[in-house]
């Protein structure tokens, strides 16, 4: 079966539009970028770290894409309304927005700092909420626009030591739905991918326990399975990656996706759904 997407999007399909990727200089975020940019538009790339940004912008234009970047702590409603600002000076339009910036590690629940689940309930839900009420205004004035938020699977289930994500990413899910309801007279579409097992560095390092917890480290030990890991656990038998991510994200943002709002859309190989979750490996 072939996996070449040029045979499903169309060159130039983005092309035009100005797209924001919060957490964009890595992973799930990179990869939804890297394909926004081969299909026409111009990425905005959004982060903490400058380190990321570069490299990431640096990767893109060298290749001819139209990209660039922009500082931004999500937590922060007023530099994400700068942020916005940005954009809005210099390209006069926002036409999708990604909220991908989240933060997670694992940490029981009975002793997490009320600083610990705060960071993390303020970079996903609190950030998706301010990206996306500061994104309103401009998408509006220009008719509509797209959010993509990326939420999880894990909170379909209990998920011990994730308390903080699963919270936030459950609101992600609720406020993905009210928001479509609420914004679509605006014409602009709120949707959410719940992405499955991508090996992203940034996942490695949140999934990674800490030692005193005497959790096993689950995902290294299925690293180094991965291949058994997959026959096992995942029915469509493979781990994903973030084309896999991005190919659903450029769905929704194309005009195929002009009549979906209010879905989650779970991108996973069907892993949520197999009778062996990854916690009991
Ligand atoms: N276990 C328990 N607590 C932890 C922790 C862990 N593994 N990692 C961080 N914390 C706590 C810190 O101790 C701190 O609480 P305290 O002030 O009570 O000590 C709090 O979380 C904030 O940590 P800090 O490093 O100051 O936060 P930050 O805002 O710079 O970073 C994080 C946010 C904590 C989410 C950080 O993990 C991060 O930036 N991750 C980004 C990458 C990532 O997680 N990607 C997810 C891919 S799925």
């Amino acid at each position: 079966m072939s996996h070449d997407v040029s045979a499903v999007f169309r060159p130039g399909l983005l092309a035009g539009q100005v797209a924001l990727i919060t957490g964009g200089g890595t992973g799930i975020g990179f990869g939804i970028a890297e394909l926004f940019a081969e299909l026409g538009a111009h990425v905005v790339l959004a982060s903490r770290k400058p380190e990321h940004l570069e490299s990431a912008v640096t990767a893109l234009t060298a290749r001819g894409f139209a990209a660039s970047s922009v500082p931004v702590d999500v937590r922060d409603p007023e530099r994400v309304q700068a942020m916005v600002a940005e954009v809005d000076a210099r390209h006069g339009r926002l036409d999708i927005l990604v909220n991908n910036a989240a933060g997670n590690f694992y940490a029981p629940s009975e002793s997490l700092s009320p600083n610990a689940w705060r960071s993390v309930v303020e970079i996903d839900l609190f950030g998706t909420f301010h990206c996306s009420q500061a994104a309103l205004p401009v998408m509006k004035r220009g008719g509509g626009g797209r959010i993509i938020s990326i939420s999880m699977t894990l909170h379909y289930r209990a998920w011990p030591l994730m308390a903080h994500a699963v919270s936030a990413k459950s609101g992600i899910d609720a406020l993905t739905r009210t928001l479509a309801v609420e914004w679509a007279p605006y014409g602009v579409r709120v949707n959410a991918i719940a992405p499955g097992p991508i090996p992203t560095e940034g996942v490695r390092k949140a999934f990674t326990p800490p030692a005193s917890s005497g959790v096993p480290d689950v995902f290294a030990a299925a690293e180094q399975r991965m291949a058994a890991y997959a026959q096992q656990a995942i029915p469509l038998k493979r781990w994903g990656t973030p084309r896999d991510i991005a190919n659903a994200a450029a769905f929704l943002a194309s005009p195929a996706g002009d009549w979906v709002t209010g879905a989650i859309f779970v991108v996973d190989g069907g892993e949520w759904l197999a009778p062996r979750p990854m916690a009991g490996m």
